[in-house]
């Protein structure tokens, strides 16, 4: 993974699988899940994202290197399931799940995209999709399908309101809960001061 990701410069990048991983695995623990199966698949959880990946063919790298590797057929399948259960799909678009091991790394995934580090991911993602900073005439729309979630090229602060802002309600497991409550209030007090400085007032 860090061989593929290394030159990524959208929040995709290596150092970005190796905090999800971090968290998936302390959050596991906390929730008594597998953690061999949380570990590869929050190794392996961005390799065929549709952000990152465009053509469909590609969609099968997670799969090719887990068989590559000698796991058998089904674990095979069983973690892509997971990887596949992973990704945000829009403020309307229900993605929640029964399955432990994907509440783990959803958990894990969306903290990493909240709080200091998810504001500064937002902003490389947004510059490498030629998205500007803000724009006061366009506003936030939340997005009830995935096609036009995908589609949007709103500017990035609309984001915390289409996507980051709603993370923390979305939180499936303990310990996510509680680590997104200090990230979410973080990300409050940033729109308070870039709204300030944006009309040039003092907060
Ligand atoms: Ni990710």
């Amino acid at each position: 993974m860090k061989s593929v990701l290394k030159d990524d410069s959208s929040g995709h990048d290596w150092w970005h699988i190796h905090r999800v991983r971090k968290l998936a695995l302390l959050i596991g623990k906390s929730e008594d899940a597998d953690l061999f199966l949380v570990e590869l698949a929050a190794l392996l959880h961005d390799i065929d994202d549709w952000k990152l990946v465009g053509n469909m063919d590609e969609k099968q790298k997670a799969k090719s290197w887990l068989l590559s590797c000698g796991i058998d057929h089904q674990l095979a399948e069983r973690i892509c399931g997971v990887i596949e259960g992973v990704s945000f799909k829009g403020a309307g678009v229900n993605t929640s799940t029964n399955d432990l091991v994907c509440r783990v790394l959803q958990d894990a995934d969306r903290l990493d995209a909240i709080g200091a580090i998810g504001i500064a991911r937002t902003f490389a993602y947004g510059g490498s999709r030629g998205r500007g900073i803000y724009d006061p005439e366009i506003p936030p729309e939340l997005h009830t399908d995935f096609e036009n979630y995908k589609k949007s090229t709103t500017p990035t602060i609309n984001h915390f309101y289409e996507k980051l802002l709603l993370l923390k309600d979305q939180m499936q497991t303990k310990m996510g809960r509680s680590l997104a409550e200090q990230r979410h209030e973080y990300m409050l007090r940033f729109l308070d001061q870039f709204y300030a400085e944006w009309n040039g007032e003092q907060i």
